[in-house]
């Protein structure tokens, strides 16, 4: 079971753009937070924020109805060809892709009355650059929410990482980038720092949790989410050399873990904030 180890993906491809679109396993328990909790009102100009594949654009601006005009921006060019598929396919002309950097957002200030973004914050290169874009693109008194995962994602996953990077005398070599890898993601206090200084005030923050199964460590590893969202992050902080050798051992270390509950249980904290500017 080494798929994992052996397949790179070619973003561009529309391979791989149909598997991401898969990923609504992943990304539905951030979104429902978003479609369960979003202020919904008469609105005309409704934005999504690092859209992918359409989600949750597409749905929400079906909720929204054909008097709002939907917009969804990313930079990822062949999400943005299949988003604007699926919207041809199920004839909702009334929602638009763009494919743009989110840093540099393509309208005037005080123009949307709703802007949402689904695991956006953990993904782009600059976020607060990002989110100061959001806060002058939304219009005064208008709601922006947002959903990220944090700190404390697979953490039982990671307590294993870190004791094979001992094991196998590799972790001098690696502590750096893999700490800077674990970083990326925010606490619950770097997100609402990042917002307020932002220009935002936070109305309502909703901290959750749920739970991932597996049956082992080679299931995790070899899972469609994992090789697609989250390979690449742990394969690219090891040279060639030392891939084969680590990840074996980490696979067997995972399955022996696994053993003592018949399963592999990774939590996954999450929050969902509702901003007003
Ligand atoms: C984890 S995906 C979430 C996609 C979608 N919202 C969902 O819930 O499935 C993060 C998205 O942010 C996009 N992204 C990253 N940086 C960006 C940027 N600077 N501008 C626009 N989109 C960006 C990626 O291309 C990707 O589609």
């Amino acid at each position: 079971m080494k798929k994992y180890l052996e397949k790179h993906l070619d973003w561009q491809t529309d391979e791989i753009v149909n598997q991401y679109d898969e990923l609504p396993l992943w990304s539905s328990v951030f979104g429902q937070l978003i479609l369960n909790n979003f202020p919904i009102n008469k609105y005309d100009q409704y934005l999504d924020v690092g859209c992918g594949t359409g989600f949750p654009l597409i749905d929400i601006a079906q909720r929204l109805g054909d008097k709002c005009r939907s917009i969804g921006i990313d930079s990822w060019h062949s999400a943005v060809r299949r988003a604007k598929t699926k919207i041809e396919t199920i004839g909702t002309e009334y929602i638009q892709v763009i494919e743009a950097d989110a840093s540099d957002i393509p309208f005037s200030d005080n123009f949307f009355d709703l802007i949402t973004s689904n695991l956006g914050i953990n993904n782009f290169a600059n976020p607060q650059k990002v989110l100061t874009e959001i806060y002058r693109v939304l219009k005064s008194g208008r709601t922006f929410c947002t959903t990220t995962n944090l700190v404390g994602t697979f953490d039982e996953f990671y307590t294993i990482f870190e004791k094979v990077l001992h094991l196998t005398g590799l972790y001098e070599k690696y502590r750096i980038k893999y700490h800077k890898h674990l970083d990326h993601r925010g606490t619950l206090e770097s997100m609402r720092e990042l917002l307020i200084s932002s220009g935002f005030k936070i109305e309502r923050e909703i901290s959750t949790s749920y739970v991932m199964r597996f049956l082992n460590g080679s299931t995790f590893l070899n899972h469609s989410v994992i090789i697609v969202g989250f390979i690449d992050a742990w394969r690219s902080m090891l040279d060639t050399d030392d891939k084969e050798k680590f990840f074996e051992h980490l696979e067997r270390s995972l399955n022996v873990y696994s053993e003592i509950d018949g399963e592999l249980r990774l939590s996954i904290p999450m929050v969902y904030f509702e901003c007003r500017k």
